[in-house]
């Protein structure tokens, strides 16, 4: 089994299901309302523990009832939350999220304890990133503190996986540090000053992307799939149709049954056809981590095709 370390965010999503997003200025009246256990960082721990990775999460959470539920939900999921920090002074992360008729969502995010990840919360989980076979981050805690946890991965010779995910640009030295970079369209574009439309558009920022220093590119391209530019092998692999009803966390599921499967040894082509798998299998579901599939269900869907 691989170990994996997540360091990200932790939030819970307030989700309303819309015909159509609201224009600025405008009220509209929605559909049902949800709540669930979101956040880029906790989706992508969750999805990868599920998915039957070894999982430690390092995170910030409010000492309030999101922040308990959250840690109740990981648990459930088998992550190991020892490094999940129970902040008295920010309350736990929250996303608004509307989801509209074609599946497509809008989300604002108030990171409350997120926002408090610290580079010492890092240096803290030494032990465990050391330990571990792959490191996956994102951007939606300080950047200081991502920028420290790819160095102390590098250091201890840990492969870094990093979703540059909202959108932002990276330093160099961040992107020189990371094994993989799995960017979807609009991060790629705002990555390299590059317009991602196509797979085409997406070799040549990838390639950009690989110039400054990232080893491995997949740039996820939702129902074109993705492409996987890496040192040795550059190939688009093929989304599956499903019928999406939401597609948020699609992108974390994806990421976070990547590191299980190159945890387990599988090339970047393999793992690709494996979060592909899992991910269409998500965006069936609403909710972020109330979608995340079975080991078992990604396993049947493979077999299927
Ligand atoms: O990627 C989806 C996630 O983005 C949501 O769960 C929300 O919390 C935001 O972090």
């Amino acid at each position: 089994m691989g170990k994996i370390v997540v360091i990200g965010s932790a939030n819970t999503d307030l989700v309303v299901q819309v015909l159509r997003m609201p224009a600025p200025g405008e009220t509209i009246l929605g559909g049902k309302f949800m709540t669930a256990a979101g956040g880029k960082g906790a989706n992508q721990a969750v999805a990868a523990a599920r998915l039957g990775g070894k999982v430690t999460f390092v995170a910030r959470v409010g000492n309030d009832t999101f922040g308990e539920e959250s840690l109740a939900g990981y648990v459930a999921a088998g992550v190991d939350v020892r490094h999940v920090v129970r902040d008295a002074e920010a309350a736990s992360g929250v996303a608004l999220i509307c989801v509209d008729a074609a599946a497509e969502n809008s989300i604002v995010v108030a990171p409350g304890a997120n926002d408090r990840l610290s580079v010492e919360d890092v240096e803290r989980a030494e032990a465990e990133i050391a330990a571990a076979d792959f490191v996956v981050l994102q951007l939606e805690v300080p950047i200081s503190t991502v920028c420290r946890a790819a160095e102390v991965a590098q250091a201890h010779g840990v492969k870094v996986i990093l979703n540059p995910a909202p959108a932002a640009e990276v330093p160099d030295e961040l992107l020189r540090r990371c094994y993989l970079l799995t960017p979807n369209r609009n991060e790629c574009a705002r990555l390299t000053g590059l317009p991602v439309n196509n797979a085409a558009d997406a070799k040549h920022a990838a390639d950009a992307l690989r110039r400054r220093g990232v080893r491995n590119v997949v740039v996820t391209l939702g129902s074109e799939g993705s492409l996987i530019c890496g040192e040795t092998v550059c190939e688009r692999v093929a989304a599956r149709r499903v019928e999406a009803v939401d597609t948020t966390a699609a992108g974390d599921v994806y990421n976070g049954a990547l590191a299980v499967a190159l945890s387990e040894g599988r090339s970047l082509v393999e793992a690709a056809r494996f979060a592909t798998a899992a991910s269409a299998i998500a965006v069936t579901r609403m909710g972020a981590q109330t979608s995340v599939p079975t080991r078992a269900e990604v396993e049947a869907l493979l077999v299927e095709a």
